[in-house]
């Protein structure tokens, strides 16, 4: 036997039609009323209000087809079974019909000829085996023997396994709706299943393939049930997996859902290049984001947008593992426009704008993704080197260099994270965060106009140069003499520009010296700490100001010291500065010139 997915879908849809249910559209993906998720990830989602008790405008008997994304096992995603973007089939009684009819639909549904005409020797059921929220669910147990006697056969309690609330008691969240549940399960094994199989004696042999939950409570809190007005039916099929269960295929991607687009695939990039977990997992990355799309997603750094920025640009990488460095996203997602267009109004209208979306996200990364796999590959050699240097196994990539790969390159952290394990290593995900938080923070203060004196944006650059800038100074000071003064500072994210008061031009062995006063500081991983003093205490100790009047009476003085505690700069400043030198990179002057008539300027750069 062959069945389609496109079969089960329609069939589904049409034999609850038989039973007087209302076929309603599938919601969209992100939920309209709950901030609580990104996104739908079961198919009564969208109807709590209505299992609550709420009336719902197409009555008491519903079905449909709901698009749903769980992104909970996003990096398990290209084996046989798990997927982000999933439709899940499901009908409801809102108040009406009970476990007995759920049963005995279910049960027609799957076996009666008309319908899906399943083997019912294939079949055996879990129900709850009773806690102290509720007891052993002897009513399906009844009702399921009966639903057998009737049918002509002779199950008894073997086929039914009864099981705790780990396994058959559903909730989609810590509160709202819940219930008992009676699981459906087809054996996957060669032949028929041995006498007194199940899922609770054979687990590995069954896959569930629908699930009846009996909603009967709301948990308000996590000692509370409450009754639910009145008792409903929410239950679930997985289409991707109930696909391949009643063909006995191993995976999803053996299904008329992928394997058109695994065969395109392995056409762009080549037999030769073609490894099936990286075609996989843009298989399942850019239907999710077709949909994601559809939807009203876009690609963005928060929220669903980062998700959806995530997979495409997953997706993007799986691309280049197999060679292939060509703009392709957007021709894999018009497979999926002609699969769904028909089934979901959401792809149909905005067929253009998945395309453009994707173009565009494809474009944005494109420009910096060899950059940035250079960059990484550049870190791991790094790592090679310190290796061997140290004679100690470092496994750890710096949190600020993971957020310059995510700042300057584009990389999700998960994408560096998933370089790093290729590459053995791991990432300091704090140091990440961390590293992250004070951008956000500094960006914020930018924006705000907080801070002057010549910076042009305050990016991990720039301020890593605005810091050099100080040591600079220092430097100029130590080797030149103390009428050294600031005179003027200008900084981009390439370079730093420093005037400052000297009468002649430097010779290359005073510009060495002071290249090599920054080197030694950065080396040592000196530390810069802030502290807000009075302007008179300030200037009476000796920390270096220029235009001490345009300072308020309370001062910020930031010192940057090393790990045994010499200072190497004391300035008078407004900040921001990167916290320690660690990973700031090569100091290097460029240029020594004139400015003007006793200033001189020197431009220099942070070699990584
Ligand atoms: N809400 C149930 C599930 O998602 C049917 O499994």
């Amino acid at each position: 036997m062959h069945i389609t997915s496109t079969e089960i879908r329609s069939k589904y849809l049409e034999f609850f039609k038989s039973k007087q249910h209302a076929v309603i559209p599938s919601s969209s993906l992100v939920p309209e009323n709950d901030p609580s998720v990104l996104f739908n990830t079961a198919g009564m989602q969208p109807l709590v209000p209505y299992l609550l008790g709420e009336k719902h405008p197409n009555g008491k008997r519903l079905a449909d087809v709901q698009k749903c994304v769980r992104t909970g096992d996003i990096d398990d995603v290209g084996d046989d079974t798990h997927l982000t973007f999933f439709e899940m089939l499901g009908n409801w009684s809102l108040g009406d019909y009970f476990k007995t009819d759920s049963i005995a639909w279910s049960w027609e549904f799957l076996t009666d000829k008309k319908w899906l005409g399943l083997d019912p020797r294939m079949i055996s059921v879990t129900v709850f085996e009773g806690d102290k929220n509720a007891p052993l669910d002897e009513e399906s147990i009844a009702i399921w023997k009966n639903v057998w006697k009737k049918n002509g056969l002779d199950f008894g309690d073997e086929r039914i396994a009864r099981l705790p609330a780990e396994d058959n008691w559903w909730a989609a969240g810590p509160t709202g709706p819940c219930g008992p549940d009676t699981e459906i399960f087809y054996y996957m094994g060669e032949g028929l299943p041995p006498a007194g199989s199940n899922k609770g004696t054979d687990s590995k042999m069954w896959m569930e393939i629908w699930n009846n939950v009996f909603m009967q409570y709301n948990r308000v809190d996590a000692n509370t049930l409450v009754p639910l007005p009145a008792p409903c039916v929410d239950t679930g099929m997985g289409l991707e997996r109930c696909t391949v269960t009643l063909n006995h295929m191993k995976s999803v991607y053996e299904t008329d859902l992928f394997a058109p687009v695994l065969a395109r695939i392995r056409e762009i990039v080549g037999t030769e290049n073609y490894t099936e977990k990286s075609a996989r997992i843009i298989a399942d990355h850019i239907r999710a984001a077709t949909q994601m799309i559809a939807d009203g997603v876009i690609p963005k750094n928060v929220d669903q947008g980062y998700i959806l920025r995530r997979l495409i640009r997953r997706a993007i990488r799986e691309f280049y593992k197999m060679g292939y460095e060509q703009p392709i996203i957007a021709e894999i997602a018009k497979m999926y426009i002609v699969q769904f267009e028909g089934i979901y109004e959401s792809v149909r209208v905005n067929k253009e704008k998945i395309v453009e979306e994707l173009m565009r996200e494809e474009e944005r990364f494109g420009k910096t993704l060899k950059d940035g796999i250079k960059e990484f590959e550049k870190l791991v050699r790094g790592f090679a080197i310190a290796l061997e240097r140290s004679g100690q196994k470092i496994t750890i990539i710096a949190g600020e260099k993971a957020f310059r790969l995510y700042d300057t390159y584009g990389f999700p952290i998960e994408m560096t994270e998933e370089l790093a394990h290729e590459a053995g290593l791991e990432v300091d995900k704090t140091g990440f965060n961390e590293a992250f938080e004070k951008h956000q923070e500094l960006s914020r203060t930018a924006s705000e106009g907080k801070f002057k004196g010549g910076l042009a944006d305050s990016g991990e650059e720039t301020t890593a140069l605005h810091t050099a800038t100080h040591l600079l100074l220092a430097g100029l000071r130590k080797v030149l003499g103390d009428h050294v003064f600031q005179a003027g500072s200008n900084i981009t994210t390439e370079r730093l520009r420093f005037d400052f008061t000297h009468g002649e031009k430097m010779t290359p062995e005073q510009l060495k010296a002071v290249e090599e006063y920054v080197n030694s500081a950065i080396a040592t991983g000196a530390t810069m700490i802030m502290k807000e003093v009075p302007k008179e205490e300030a200037k009476a100790s000796g920390v270096v100001g220029s235009f001490w009047e345009k300072y308020p009476d309370i001062v910020k003085v930031y010192t940057l010291s090393g790990p045994d505690g010499t200072v190497f700069t004391r300035e008078l400043c407004g900040g921001p500065h990167i916290e320690t030198t660690a990973g700031m990179g090569t100091f290097k002057i460029q240029k020594e010139e004139a400015s003007s008539a006793g200033v001189r300027r020197i431009k220099a750069v942070l070699e990584k």
